[in-house]
């Protein structure tokens, strides 16, 4: 429990350039406040006291202003910052090393109970301010969505979006001669049609890849749901 702590009053001191010191974190902070009681009530939640989850979580939501559901999976080392008005949903996952800032909704836009309805954020995303990310869909990892975007749909590992509704901002040329020589040794821009074949199969071949782990990880998630599901009828037989 401490070395969690330490961890995540380590990552704020590195990511908040107005933090100073160790005590002023621990104690001026909402938003690690706010996980620390939201792990309280995720143990509660997963030993099915459900209510006690929920009152916990309740009790944060009034004294740092930040909403967390008890059933939604935190990850290590993540950052909200200045935390008031963020509301994250039940079925919500936070990867490791994630900051999330003020105004910030993961939230769903299904009422089906046991689906997954909220979003997944990768490793190293950064939700900006006012964000709305909504639905069970996964930014990957190191993506960044801008303030008061409203994203409805997957976004790729390292992209940014925004806007509403969320749009990719498109990579300068720069960085996308930089992404494809350090991966393949194969600059977009040449003007030999084989290399410029390659590149498009290359793209086409990433994409499908992308393509492919968004599908393995939905039928990952249909299982569980299904298997959830199943224990439940099993439960109430
Ligand atoms: C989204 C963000 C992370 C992107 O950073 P980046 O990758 O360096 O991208 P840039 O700032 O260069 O912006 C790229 C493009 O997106 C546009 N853009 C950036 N943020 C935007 C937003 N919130 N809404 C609409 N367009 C936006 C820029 O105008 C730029 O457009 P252009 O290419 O046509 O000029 C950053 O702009 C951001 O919003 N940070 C906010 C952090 C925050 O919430 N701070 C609050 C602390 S209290």
């Amino acid at each position: 429990m401490f070395e969690r702590l330490r961890e995540d009053i380590a990552c704020i001191l590195e990511r908040d350039p107005a933090a100073r010191t160790r005590f002023e974190v621990l104690t001026c902070y909402p938003g690690l406040h706010a996980l620390v009681m939201q792990r309280w009530a995720h143990a509660c939640w997963m030993r099915g006291h459900k209510w006690a989850g929920r009152f916990i979580s309740h009790i944060a939501r009034f004294l740092t202003g930040v909403e967390i559901h008890p059933g939604a999976v935190i990850g290590r080392r993540v950052f909200i910052d200045h935390g008031m008005g963020v509301v994250i949903g039940e079925t919500a996952e936070i990867g490791d090393d994630c900051t999330i800032y003020q105004g910030v909704t993961l939230g769903g836009t299904s009422l089906y109970r046991g689906t997954k309805r909220h979003p997944t954020l990768g490793k190293g995303v950064v939700v900006s301010a006012g964000a709305k990310v909504l639905g069970g869909f996964t930014v990957g990892d190191g993506a960044r969505v801008g303030s008061n975007a409203v994203v409805l749909k997957e976004v790729p590992a390292g992209a940014t979006v925004v806007g509403v509704p969320g749009r990719l901002v498109e990579q300068s040329l720069a960085e996308k001669e930089k992404a494809h020589f350090a991966a393949y040794g194969v600059a977009p821009n040449q003007d030999d049609p084989y290399l410029k074949t390659l590149q498009s199969l290359v793209d086409h071949a990433q994409e499908l890849e992308q393509a492919l782990s968004v599908l393995t990880e939905k039928m990952r998630r249909m299982e569980a749901a299904e298997r959830s599901k199943t224990e439940q009828l099993r439960a109430i037989k």
